[in-house]
């Protein structure tokens, strides 16, 4: 990897390089935590749309980390649905960085730079919901200063998995990681 990564909103045209990305990260982060048959059943035309309908919306916070031209990682933050924590007004929806460029920093100038810009846009607070068997990942949002809220299960395809709740409602604190 080049030394000097490159962070920037994708462009509309990325939708499907970032969808298959998308696709990789999944199997990567997901294989022996999420069932084998919910990660084969994933469709790249799904992906390429939720991907348009992402980088179409104003409202949403989206940056991908780049290594040379290619997306190697990246986040997609914005409004919190109700349902989500009560008390947050954004989430982070998405954030995932290749096997092969993690720990390197990525992840957390991607996470640090989505505060920047949800603060920017007036957010107060960035709640997410991760697998509870997601170690990885667990290790890292406790790094960063994630509070874990609450447990529960998160249904993907009909599978009920046990997952957690972090928030982190210091985002000027956050942001200065960037
Ligand atoms: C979670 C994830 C985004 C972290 O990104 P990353 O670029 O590897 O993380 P960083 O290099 O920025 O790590 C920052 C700090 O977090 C902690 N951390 C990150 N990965 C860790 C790990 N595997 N084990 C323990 N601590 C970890 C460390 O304290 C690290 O600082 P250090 O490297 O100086 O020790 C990345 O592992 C990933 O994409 N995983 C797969 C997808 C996924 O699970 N996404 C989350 C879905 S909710």
């Amino acid at each position: 990897m080049s030394t000097a990564a490159g962070f920037r909103r994708p462009a509309l045209e990325e939708a499907e390089v970032l969808a298959r990305l998308h696709l990789r990260c999944w199997r990567e982060a997901y294989a022996g935590i999420v069932p084998e048959e919910v990660l084969a059943a994933a469709e790249l035309s799904q992906r390429v749309a939720a991907w348009q309908r992402s980088l179409a919306d104003p409202q949403r916070v989206v940056i991908a980390a780049y290594d040379g031209p290619e997306p190697v990682g990246f986040i997609i933050a914005g409004p919190s649905p109700e349902t989500f924590l009560e008390a947050a007004d954004g989430q982070v929806a998405a954030l995932y960085v290749l096997a092969s460029h993690q720990r390197r920093g990525l992840g957390r100038r991607l996470l640090a730079s989505a505060a920047q810009g949800w603060l920017a846009q007036g957010g107060t607070m960035l709640a997410l919901g991760v697998l509870a068997d997601n170690h990885r990942a667990r290790a890292f949002y406790q790094a960063m200063g994630g509070r874990i809220v609450r447990t529960g299960t998160y249904s993907w395809e009909g599978h009920e998995l046990a997952d957690a709740i972090y928030v982190f409602d210091n985002l000027a604190e956050l942001a200065r990681l960037a």
